[in-house]
């Protein structure tokens, strides 16, 4: 097994929670995962990232865990996990699980220990404890800010005060105590020992705060949406530099085993630091996520992919290349939105100002994976845009469940739009997610975009993408390598050479001729003489 496998794997994302219900419970979980192994298998993709089903109160769909060794029993248990382990395995598809180090839950042993204990003790200190400002302590420690809304502090009865950088039920961890490192590498080793390929390391960029009093205030610098860039690199919290002590940490835990496990970090910092979490001592990829708000411009994305290339290049790292995750408004309804559209104050407004250009935004996807898989580095997919499927910009706010929603005091409606439980096949209940209502409702119609409508459908996004996932890992065998070579093919056109393929996309609205050669794939299906607006195409030499 090679040890670099993921340096240009395609990496699916399950959003446990939302992909397959096993037990009509209205919850994805890890048995329903393992019913969906061979639909995984035949799309080709290289591993699976499992975001958190860890033990979790779900005050932020799992990213507040309350025990990292252990399964949720909503997601299933250990058993359930060690099978989807090896039946994925004995499809040679890996397992990559999410660790959130930066926070836990507010029911974690640790914090409730710490709750009960006095200020000062040890067990406070495993945490973020401060005295309040003002006459009486009744102020928050600093000016910092959540990036849910609202303060990152909030008070105990015996009047301190905790810090969260997410919502109030995720106390932040105190890095700077050896107990709280210890543990972590306990969890890695847990992991490891069961059989995992990797980890996805939660805002990897976090962990280290500066915590000489007095704390220093930010001034409203963080109140920028989540993965947005934190300011300057001497912020009190964000993008440290100590925070890489950590990984060169994690570095050795990861290589006791062999194949080394692979760590790939959730870091939104600046282009130019993304470098220092992917050095050979630390992790070993980083999320790109100035790819995936990249305006949908050709000059834009060369810059984007140039600079990416470039800093992964100094370090000897790959990079990864990422257009939606549950996070973000799903890229199929961004695209459809006009340039300079800030997505999150679109969905505040549901999504209906300005209008979605559905027919634009499909094209413009299916346009964008034929860029993505081509590229050197690893893909990351989001579930269901092999479907297809758009955002869900409507949900009623009694459905919702993100925190943001509530911290925001609704002025923002947060992700649960992108994270709505998929349709696999339309004639049956919760268009196949399972038996039970879903979490989240389904908006009529979803049926469409049903796996099982796709299938057997050589138009179909499922069709391309799984064309796509195949033919790029033959592409690989014949150009190994991290390069590409740019075609100067226009202003509005991206095209560049990699071993014998030739990717091309038109950003413009001129045709433009498709390069010599066989066409492997179009992203409008056929074998197309001419490139139009927003579309793409593999041609071989
Ligand atoms: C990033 C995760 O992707 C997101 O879903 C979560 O809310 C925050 N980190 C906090 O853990």
């Amino acid at each position: 097994m090679s040890s670099t496998w993921w340096r240009d794997a395609v990496i699916y994302q399950v959003y446990v929670r939302s992909f397959a219900d096993s037990n009509g419970d209205g919850t994805g979980d890890l048995p329903g995962v393992v019913s969906k192994l061979d639909y995984l298998e035949e799309l080709g993709v290289d591993a699976l990232w499992l975001t958190p089903f860890f033990p979790s109160p779900q005050a932020d769909g799992g990213y507040d865990v309350s025990d990292y060794r252990d399964v949720d029993p909503m997601y299933g248990s250990l058993d359930d996990f060690r099978t989807l382990l090896d039946e994925a395995h004995a499809r040679r598809i890996r397992i990559i699980v999410d660790i959130v180090p930066n926070h836990c839950s507010d029911a974690h042993p640790d914090f409730q220990a710490a709750l009960a204990a006095a200020p000062g003790s040890p067990e406070r200190d495993r945490f973020i404890f401060r005295d309040g400002l003002g006459e009486h302590g009744e102020l928050p420690p600093s000016d910092w800010q959540s990036k849910f809304g609202g303060p990152a502090w909030d008070r105990v009865p015996d009047g301190q005060w905790y810090m969260h950088i997410f919502s109030r039920e995720q106390p932040d961890f105190n890095w700077r105590n050896p107990a709280v490192r210890e543990d972590f590498d306990r969890t890695l080793r847990f992991w490891s020992d069961l059989g995992v390929d990797g980890f996805r390391i939660d805002v990897a960029h976090g962990l280290m705060k500066d915590l000489e009093a007095p704390l220093r205030n930010t001034c409203g610098a963080d109140n920028a949406p989540l993965l947005s860039p934190p300011e300057g690199d001497n912020h009190p919290f964000w993008d440290r530099d100590e925070v890489h002590e950590v990984y060169r940490e994690w570095r050795k835990v990861l290589d006791e085993y062999d194949p080394p496990r692979l760590a790939v970090a959730e870091a939104g910092v600046s282009l130019d630091r993304l470098p220092l979490y992917v050095r050979q001592d630390e992790l070993d990829q980083a999320f790109n996520f100035f790819y995936l708000r990249c305006p949908w411009q050709a000059d834009e994305f060369r810059r984007v992919i140039d600079s990416a290339l470039a800093g992964v290049a100094s370090v000897g790292a790959s990079t990864s290349w990422v257009l939606s995750n549950h996070d973000v408004v799903r890229h199929r309804t961004r695209y459809g939105l006009p340039n300079g559209t800030d997505p999150v104050k679109w969905l505040a407004g549901n999504g209906t100002e300005p209008p979605a250009d559905d027919a634009l935004g499909e094209k413009r996807a299916r346009a964008s994976v034929l860029l993505t898989l081509a590229l050197p580095g690893a893909a990351y997919l989001y579930q269901g845009e092999e479907l297809g499927l758009p955002e869900v910009p409507d949900l009623p706010a009694e459905a919702l469940r993100d925190p943001i929603y509530e911290r925001t005091g609704g002025r923002e409606k947060g992700r649960d739009g992108c994270r709505v439980p998929l349709p696999w096949n339309a004639d049956e209940p919760a268009f196949g997610f399972g038996a039970g209502t879903p979490w989240l409702p389904q908006p009529q119609g979803w049926g469409r975009y049903a796996a099982s409508e796709q299938e057997g459908d050589e138009g179909s996004f499922l069709a391309l993408y799984r064309r796509a996932v195949r033919a790029r890992r033959q592409l690989l065998a014949l150009a190994p390598g991290d390069g590409i070579e740019w075609i100067n093919a226009g202003c509005d056109v991206l095209a560049f050479r990699r071993g014998p393929l030739q990717c091309m996309l038109n950003f413009g609205p001129t045709p433009v001729p498709v390069p010599a050669g066989r066409v492997l794939l179009s992203s409008t299906g056929g074998e197309p003489q001419e490139l139009g607006a927003d579309e793409s195409v593999w041609v071989l030499a």
